[in-house]
């Protein structure tokens, strides 16, 4: 896969295939209030300013948009991954794993003295087990308030090499 920063061009593709892993993927695990304000929480245009609240990345394989992900610096030694979806039409088929190895080997390259990488997930009983075969440990349970509800959220973690101690 490419990868490149987000564009203009790109947050309908991002709108779309975070309601559909909602409307599809999630139902098991979520009630249809929680869908429904995990949904509401990111409009069309949330997708324009979170590029410029933070580093921004799509995956692409000959121009055709695959998925994206976003990254937010907590602190000087920890990091966050606040939002990574793959296509559901290409699910499993090793992209997801190419996304977060770029990500975390993005996260070393540039910001090389954070340590901790951090990713929050309401739905931890379908995806956790994809952040484990990534090398992720449960870190405690959390709550993602989405659109006025608090959602209940298991954080996994991941130490990177990061830069000396000093
Ligand atoms: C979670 C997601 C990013 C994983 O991407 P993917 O392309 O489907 O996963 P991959 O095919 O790259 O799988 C990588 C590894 O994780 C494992 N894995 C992936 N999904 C898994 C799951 N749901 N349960 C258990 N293991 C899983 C795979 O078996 C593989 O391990 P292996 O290499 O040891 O066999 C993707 O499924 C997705 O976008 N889902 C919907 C949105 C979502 O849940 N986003 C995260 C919100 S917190």
């Amino acid at each position: 896969m490419h990868f490149r920063t987000f564009a203009y061009e790109d947050a309908l593709f991002c709108h779309t295939i975070r309601k559909r892993a909602f409307t599809e993927l999630f139902v098991d695990e979520l009630t249809p209030a929680q869908i429904s304000a995990c949904i509401d929480a990111y409009a069309l245009y949330d997708y324009l300013r979170m590029q410029k609240a933070g580093e921004f990345f799509i995956a692409e394989e000959d121009g055709v948009p695959r998925g994206f992900m976003t990254l937010k610096r907590l602190t000087r030694q920890k990091a966050e991954i606040p939002l990574i979806y793959i296509d559901p039409e290409h699910l499993g088929q090793g992209r997801g794993r190419e996304c977060l190895r770029w990500l975390e080997q993005w996260v070393i390259t540039n910001w090389p003295e954070v340590t901790r990488l951090t990713v929050d997930t309401v739905i931890p009983g379908i995806n956790g087990g994809f952040y484990e075969a990534m090398g992720y440990a449960i870190d405690g349970e959390t709550m993602c308030l989405c659109s006025g509800l608090d959602i209940p959220a298991t954080r996994y973690f991941k130490m990177l090499p990061g830069l000396e101690a000093d």
